[in-house]
């Protein structure tokens, strides 16, 4: 199957592990500079430096209009469907589905990243149809890998995938997290969801960066590469997951 053939719904909304991810909305605009003008989102993400009031009205176009192409989906990452803490990605590119993630320096530390992985990474397996799911991350951002590692993905024996953003080179590892099998997690059973696997024989590359992926920075000194195991299929983690999953194509009460 293509992995960028069938749309997303006009809004989602996802429930699990104690956060609500949702749309962004106007009413977000003036909150997202203070989660992403920061030096280390910059570094490490592409997301726009500096980010200010007029990025953030951008961003949420390029969210919608991504949306729209069926490529990528922003959400907010909140506790409770209220004030944005930060944001994961989800897009569907011809080498993988792919999650990016990025939280406001007010609000780390409390698990928010990892778990807003798990969610998408569930919805991803569950609604999407995807097969793997993949992290593209520099060895030497610490604290995403601690978050890949949280979230249950491995690293995959893959080469790295290397470019230049912000007159900058990056070298990407690729993690993965594989789809339970059916007999595991029951609600995946018979047929409900097409396989979209990542070509895990993908050779060196270059491509284009999504607007919320990993990106690399200067080597820092201490930064070895980390977790060089092959990729660990963790066949039944997503059975304890429960995520509840609102799609309905109505008009969102926040906008
Ligand atoms: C990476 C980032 C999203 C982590 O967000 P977070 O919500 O603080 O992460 P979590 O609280 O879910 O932490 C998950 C695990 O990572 C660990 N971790 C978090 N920050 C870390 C750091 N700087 N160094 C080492 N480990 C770290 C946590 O201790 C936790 O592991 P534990 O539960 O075993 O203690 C956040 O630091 C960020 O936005 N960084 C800038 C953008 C970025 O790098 N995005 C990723 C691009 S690939």
């Amino acid at each position: 199957m293509s992995s960028t053939t069938s749309s997303f719904p006009e809004r989602i909304e996802l429930s699990g592990e104690g956060l609500v991810l949702r749309d962004w909305t106007e009413a977000d605009l003036a909150a997202m500079p203070t989660l992403f003008d920061h030096p280390d989102i910059a570094y490490w993400t592409p997301i726009v430096s500096p980010f200010d009031e007029v990025a953030a009205r951008a961003r949420l176009d390029l969210d919608r209009k991504l949306r729209a192409e069926g490529t990528t989906i922003l959400l907010a990452v909140t506790v409770d469907g209220g004030a944005p803490l930060g944001e994961v990605m989800l897009r569907r590119a011809p080498e993988g589905t792919e999650l990016g993630y990025a939280i406001g320096p007010a609000h780390r530390g409390r698990g928010l990243a990892a778990r807003a992985v798990r969610v998408m990474t569930s919805y991803a397996f569950e609604q999407l149809g995807a097969g793997q799911v993949i992290l593209e991350l520099e060895a030497e951002n610490a604290a995403s890998v601690a978050v890949a590692t949280k979230a249950g993905f491995g690293l995959l024996d893959v080469p790295l995938i290397t470019g230049e953003e912000k007159g900058r080179p990056y070298a990407l590892q690729t993690w993965g997290l594989n789809r339970p099998r059916p007999s595991a997690s029951p609600k995946l059973s018979s047929g409900t969801c097409a396989a979209d696997i990542a070509d895990t024989n993908r050779h060196e590359q270059q491509r284009s960066r999504p607007i919320l992926g990993a990106r690399q920075g200067r080597a820092q000194p201490g930064g070895p590469l980390r977790h060089r195991s092959r990729v660990i299929n963790l066949i039944g983690m997503w059975s304890e997951l429960k995520t509840r999953v609102k799609t309905a194509n109505r008009p969102s009460t926040r906008r």
